[in-house]
């Protein structure tokens, strides 16, 4: 969490000085080099796309420095275009290019750069297959369609306000989605048909992986296990068990547990009875197809279940797994951190969340090269410290052959007393 933190106010403040009054030549060149240097910079720290995302946002908010008096973002295009060249040249040259042609073509600088600005959604999804670029490209469209609006006699005083709000939006998202991570994520309370972690009574723990398979990087991480004799429980998209079904027999074939996580990974929560049945169902099917293994655990996508989807799965039998210790390999941290993360929260009964696949927002792609990584090491470690590592399904049997056993000695209590 600090990496993005500290990332986002250092580009804040770069984004705040060398702010020039006139659009000259001279100054387009320092504001583009300053975009691009505070990508650079910013990827040497840490290369990750949330680095990316809140080094861009930190440096346009200095450069138009939305929360404070007076806007001053004369040179904002200058300073995009520098974090656009940063993460793609290509498109970077493209969108100069074309900006060049309207010029020359007797448009006005300001409506020159309008109408270059709406080139940006339409041609990023060509160039970026990750959700934090296609959302850094999104932001700055955003940014220069409202300052660079026509008609910009008026709008001038407007865009200082409209800033503040787009701004304070972005803020509020980003502040939002780690909230959403640390609270729900880790969720409220226990409940009896969906389990967070198993009974703390002996060192085993349980390994999840969410979003997969990856073409990529679910065969690395069976290697792993394999070569290290862990069984694992991998929560899979029905889209990706259709797109990459071979994977998803080699799982079951190597003796891990699988679970549903959805057949698209939609969030619950929006979605009618119907829509979250058919996404429930629908994976159900893939994966049992694919595999010829009927899933009973369910992880739902962000760990957000409805009381509808609970009463379902019930009825289905499934059991409703979420977790207790988070790797936050969804932010692509580095494998060190990613390790001391999760060996310093472990405790006996942990289920232990880590992503095979998955983007910020879409469900495939996504970079896993830390997953990876920290997984032998985070193995290596636990083992070191006497634990074993179970299935979810084992974990569940367990924990019922605990209860039962504390059953039978309450019953046996019970009747001494009685007598
Ligand atoms: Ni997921």
């Amino acid at each position: 969490m600090s990496y993005f933190v500290v990332t986002g106010l250092f580009s804040y403040l770069v984004g705040g000085f060398f702010v020039f009054k006139k659009r000259e030549t001279f100054t387009q060149i320092v504001e583009f080099l300053k975009g691009y240097l505070t990508m650079f910079f910013a990827g040497l720290y840490l290369h990750s796309g949330l680095t990316y995302l809140f080094s861009s946002m930190g440096v346009l908010a200095g450069h138009t420095r939305p929360f404070f008096k007076g806007f001053r973002g004369d040179t904002t295009e200058a300073l995009a275009l520098g974090i656009i060249f940063y993460l793609s040249w290509k498109m970077g040259l493209i969108l100069f290019f074309f900006f060049l042609v309207l010029k020359q073509f007797g448009e006005d600088y300001d409506d020159a750069v309008f109408i270059t600005s709406l080139l940006i959604p339409i041609i990023c999804f060509r160039f970026f297959r990750t959700d934090s670029f296609n959302i850094i490209c999104i932001i700055i469209f955003v940014q220069l369609a409202i300052q660079f609006w026509p008609d910009y006699l008026e709008k001038r005083i407007k865009s200082a306000f409209i800033n503040k709000t787009v701004l304070g939006l972005a803020v509020f998202f980003i502040i939002a989605l780690f909230f959403f991570n640390k609270y729900v994520y880790k969720g409220f309370g226990m409940q009896k048909d969906l389990i967070r972690h198993g009974p703390g009574q002996f060192k085993y723990v349980a390994i999840t992986f969410d979003d997969g398979p990856d073409p990529l990087y679910t065969p690395e991480i069976l290697d792993i296990l394999l070569e290290k004799r862990v069984p694992a429980t991998f929560f899979l998209i029905g889209k990706n068990v259709e797109s990459y079904p071979d994977i998803a027999r080699r799982i079951v074939k190597e003796g891990h547990s699988v679970g549903n996580h959805t057949y698209s990974h939609k969030s619950l929560i929006p979605l009618s009875a119907k829509g979250q049945e058919d996404e429930i169902k629908k994976c159900e099917k893939a994966i049992e197809e694919v595999t010829g293994v009927r899933p009973l655990l369910f992880r739902p996508p962000r760990g957000v279940y409805t009381s509808f989807a609970r009463k379902l799965l019930k009825d289905e039998r499934y059991t409703i797994v979420l977790w207790d210790v988070s790797a936050m390999d969804w932010a692509e941290l580095p494998p060190d951190k990613i390790v001391e993360r999760v060996v310093s929260n472990v405790k006996p009964g942990s289920i232990i969340l880590f992503h095979d696949s998955g983007d910020l927002v879409t469900f495939k792609g996504g970079n896993r090269t830390s997953t990876v990584q920290a997984l032998p090491r985070v193995i290596d470690e636990l083992k070191k410290q006497g634990y074993e590592f179970v299935t979810i399904d084992q974990m569940i049997f367990l924990s019922e052959l605990m209860e039962t056993e504390e059953r039978l000695d309450e019953n046996k209590n019970g009747g001494f007393e009685g007598r």
